[in-house]
């Protein structure tokens, strides 16, 4: 992909992948806007790079547009959208409420049909660009011992592989390609507790990448013109044998360690997220040491 004097904007750009995506887009000659909740730290990052930083909570409509505009009123254009943001919460599944699962989708979900609803018109009319969207490898590979505590963060993500392959569609008549960009459990801030809660035992050791590698596969995908960017170690296996068995998540055992005894756990995991806003992304609870995710 050409980045240069593209401009990208990216939700979530103020830590984690996507700062370290827009670090790799200022690099190879591009602009970036990084539109996220932290002020703080979407400015610090946007003065480092010659960037913009806006307020941008994809739960509301008028800061997303809002956000886009002033996008625009700096560099004039848009080219690549990276669709970014996201947050789990880690509870056992008949403890979520109904407000857990609305802000999830809010946020998950709609918080990605309003970024396209801001930026579609702008690509198309132009007849080019790029937009990318982040799924998450527990959504694209089931069996992962996280998954039956994330039960609507999952849910949420294996929406967004949906939501992206109908984008690509849809897009594709106007040469506006789509990306999915599936990370495998990185380090980032993802699933840092509020302040004063300890984080539970085990589950750095399922933390396998660094946001270096993890967008060391988007870009790598981008180069060569893939819809799916996965950073899942050996997910072409993986998903073949999902065809193979017809998508049965039980066929999956194998692939994993014995997930953690399930009620301290999921107490554990109750606790930790109950205080945590919803902009900061709860942690997940405690998992053995694995090598899949
Ligand atoms: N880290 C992982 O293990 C992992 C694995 C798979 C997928 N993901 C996906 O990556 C994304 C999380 O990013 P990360 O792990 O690269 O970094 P991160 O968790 O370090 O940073 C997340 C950023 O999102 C911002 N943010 C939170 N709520 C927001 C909102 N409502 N609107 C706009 N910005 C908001 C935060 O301020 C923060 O800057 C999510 O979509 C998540 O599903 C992460």
């Amino acid at each position: 992909m050409d980045y240069q004097n593209k401009t990208a904007f990216i939700t979530a750009g103020a830590s984690g992948m996507g700062k370290r995506f827009a670090e790799q887009v200022v690099e190879r000659g591009g602009n970036v806007v990084i539109a996220d909740v932290d002020m703080a730290a979407a400015n610090r990052l946007a003065s480092e790079l010659g960037g913009l930083a806006v307020e941008c909570n994809v739960r509301s409509t008028e800061q997303v547009d809002a956000a886009r505009d002033a996008a625009l009123e700096r560099f004039g254009n848009v080219d690549i959208v990276m669709s970014h943001a996201g947050i789990t919460k880690a509870s056992p599944i008949v403890n979520l409420t109904d407000d857990d699962w609305t802000v999830m989708f809010d946020l998950n979900v709609i918080g990605m049909a309003r970024v396209l609803r801001a930026f579609i018109p702008h690509l198309t009319e132009r007849g080019s660009g790029h937009v990318i969207m982040t799924t998450s490898s527990l959504a694209l590979i089931p069996g992962h011992p996280l998954g039956p505590l994330t039960a609507h963060y999952i849910a949420s993500k294996a929406a967004v592989i949906g939501l992206a392959q109908v984008t690509a569609l849809a897009l594709a008549p106007h040469d506006i390609g789509v990306t999915l960009f599936s990370p495998d459990l990185t380090k980032t801030n993802f699933g840092t507790p509020p302040p004063g809660v300890e984080r539970p035992k085990g589950v750095m050791a399922l933390e396998r990448q660094t946001p270096e590698q993890a967008v060391d596969v988007l870009l790598d995908a981008l180069d060569n013109g893939r819809f799916l960017a996965s950073a899942t170690p050996d997910y072409e296996r993986l998903l073949a044998k999902q065809a193979a068995v017809l998508l049965d998540p039980l066929a999956f055992a194998d692939e994993y360690p014995a997930p953690p005894s399930a009620a301290p756990a999921a107490e554990t995991a109750a606790e930790t997220t109950a205080a945590t806003p919803e902009h900061a992304p709860a942690t997940p609870t405690p998992a053995p040491q694995t090598q899949g995710a």
